[in-house]
């Protein structure tokens, strides 16, 4: 299974414009307890850098874009979030990052449960020997 697990967001769109609808165990696979979005990302910032033990996560930039990155433990790969029809699903022990946000970004994800530091992996060596054992 391809470590990029990508959800294409139908767009009901009509003369009038565009609407994506995200609903919690139909497109979204898990029952949505959060939702948060980051803006204003300052030019030259990455964030992210971390993994969770439990948390899983979509994401998708609904103006502008980011190019994420995931890794398992063994396996890395990126995409670019460009498009509000176009979100990735972050499991849970995925060491992600958030790299080259436009000016115009605003990323908004959807999470499994509600917000727990103790969920977090913050050090990429305690995740490597975690997501090897
Ligand atoms: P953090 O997860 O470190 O952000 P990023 O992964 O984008 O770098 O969160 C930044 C701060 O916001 C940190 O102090 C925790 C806080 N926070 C909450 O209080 N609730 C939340 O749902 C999230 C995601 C973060």
């Amino acid at each position: 299974m391809s470590l990029i697990k990508l959800i294409n967001l139908p767009s009901l769109g009509d003369e009038r414009g565009a609407l994506v609808a995200l609903e919690g165990n139909k497109l979204v696979p898990f029952d949505i307890k959060r939702v948060y979005y980051i803006f204003g990302t300052e030019k030259g910032v990455s964030r992210g850098f971390h993994a969770h033990k439990q948390l899983k996560q979509v994401a998708v930039c609904i103006t502008g874009k980011c190019r994420m990155t995931l890794d398992n433990g063994t396996e890395k790969a990126e995409v670019w979030l460009d498009s509000a029809t176009k979100a990735v699903l972050i499991e849970d022990m995925v060491w992600h990052e958030m790299h080259d946000f436009s000016d115009d970004c605003v990323l908004l994800v959807l999470a499994s449960e509600l917000y727990d530091e103790a969920d977090y992996i913050r050090h990429y060596q305690e995740f490597i020997v975690q997501a090897n054992k």
